[in-house]
């Protein structure tokens, strides 16, 4: 697939803040959020355009801290597309992705967009071999199987339910070795 300038444009800005998070991996993880994105964008219908986008900047206010980093995501990327081409509906579309693809927001009754990138978040996390990997031995086993639990009430969507079940049964393989 041929990347548009405006992709390429939000690629750097978005990677150049995720590696101001230093030491958390946030680059591959935002990567892997796209790729689930754009997965379940195509199953739902969903818009793909505003879906990548959003998934480039939904963790870069991390670089400002962890705690309420979707507010921080949502102001950085709110002053960064006022410099980008784009009709200011898909940008308001992209801005409430980046705000609510926290679990706070996933009992809404929100739009399909905002559901996919929910649900490409956990995905993402839970297919991150390292960052699962450094929770098997840093973690007790309980919060694991607590974070699984919580993992599968942030998504809403069938399709990623389906694509994170079996990955949740692998990984819980994992932890009774
Ligand atoms: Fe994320």
């Amino acid at each position: 697939m041929t990347k548009s300038r405006l992709v390429i444009q939000v690629e750097e800005f978005a990677r150049t803040n995720c590696e101001l998070a230093e030491g958390t991996g946030l680059w591959t993880h935002t990567k892997l959020v796209r790729q689930f994105a754009l997965e379940l964008a195509r199953i739902e219908g969903a818009d793909s355009q505003v879906l990548v986008i959003a998934a480039l900047l939904h963790d870069i206010g991390k670089r400002i801290g962890q705690e309420n980093h979707s507010v921080w995501s949502y102001d950085l990327s709110k002053v960064f597309l006022e410099s980008v081409d784009l009709p200011q509906t898909t940008k308001e579309r992209i801005l409430e992705c980046v705000l609510k693809h926290s679990s706070r927001f996933s009992l809404e009754d929100n739009n399909i967009e905002v559901k996919v990138i929910q649900s490409a978040d956990v995905l993402a996390t839970l297919c991150d071999e390292p960052w699962q990997e450094h929770y098997r031995t840093t973690m007790p086993k309980e919060e694991i199987l607590q974070l699984f639990d919580r993992a599968m009430k942030k998504i809403t969507l069938e399709s990623a339910r389906r694509l994170a079940e079996p990955q949740i049964a692998k990984l819980k393989a994992l932890l009774i070795q």
